[in-house]
């Protein structure tokens, strides 16, 4: 009887252990997409890590989301300066440049999406608005990073927030291009699990 009694207790904890340890590993239903500029340029060091990336990373690794990549299908030039310039062309000219044709994120089997990209001219690179042309991101939740060179967030909640009227847009981390550089993977992690912890 005594042997039945402990034999119950102990599968009881180990159904509660194996819930537990199912529940904490089941994936969030959430994803995060990124664009950064160093795997769409021509000379680009594609196992490089990009200063969005950078951030994105730890974001999925702090949400436990699938992290996910928006690429272009043409590269955008080596030269810097040139990239800026284009950049502004598409800002103006609001283009949409063509996407890769494999591996572009899918998310409509997500419903909370972390999206990230650099400043662009103060909004979002034209790639992210042709990526968001191809999904249905009505009832989502975004949240919004960013990598800059100054100008934080910019323009470009304002600029979400007229392209998705359907989705909530919230800010999660405007970081400098700089500290995205020199911050150590710890201190990084450590801004974006404060950034995190202020969203509702
Ligand atoms: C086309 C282009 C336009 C940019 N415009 C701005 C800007 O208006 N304001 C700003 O603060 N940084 C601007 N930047 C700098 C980037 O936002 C910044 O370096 C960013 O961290 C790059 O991230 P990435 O490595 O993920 O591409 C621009 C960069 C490029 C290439």
């Amino acid at each position: 009887m005594k042997f039945l009694a402990k034999t119950l207790v102990g599968c009881a904890l180990c159904a509660v252990s194996a819930l537990t340890s199912l529940s904490l590993a089941a994936p969030n239903n959430a994803a995060v997409v990124y664009f950064t500029l160093l795997h769409n340029r021509e000379g680009g060091d594609s196992t490089g890590v990009g200063n969005t990336q950078r951030v994105a990373q730890a974001i999925a690794a702090q949400t436990n989301s699938q992290l996910m990549e928006i690429k272009v299908a043409k590269l955008y030039p080596s030269d810097y300066d040139e990239t800026v310039d284009i950049g502004r062309d598409e800002l103006d000219a609001n283009t949409r440049p063509a996407l890769a044709t494999d591996g572009n994120p899918d998310v409509a089997s997500y419903q909370d999406i972390y999206l990230g990209f650099p400043n662009w001219w103060s909004s979002y690179p034209r790639a992210v608005a042709t990526w968001l042309d191809g999904q249905n991101m009505a009832g989502k939740n975004v949240y919004v990073f960013m990598t800059h060179g100054g100008s934080r967030f910019g323009d470009a909640i304002a600029d979400l927030t007229e392209a998705l009227p359907q989705s909530k847009i919230e800010r999660v981390i405007a970081l400098n291009d700089r500290n995205c550089r020199n911050m150590s993977d710890e201190e990084l992690a450590e801004e974006v699990a404060d950034a995190l912890a202020e969203l509702d």
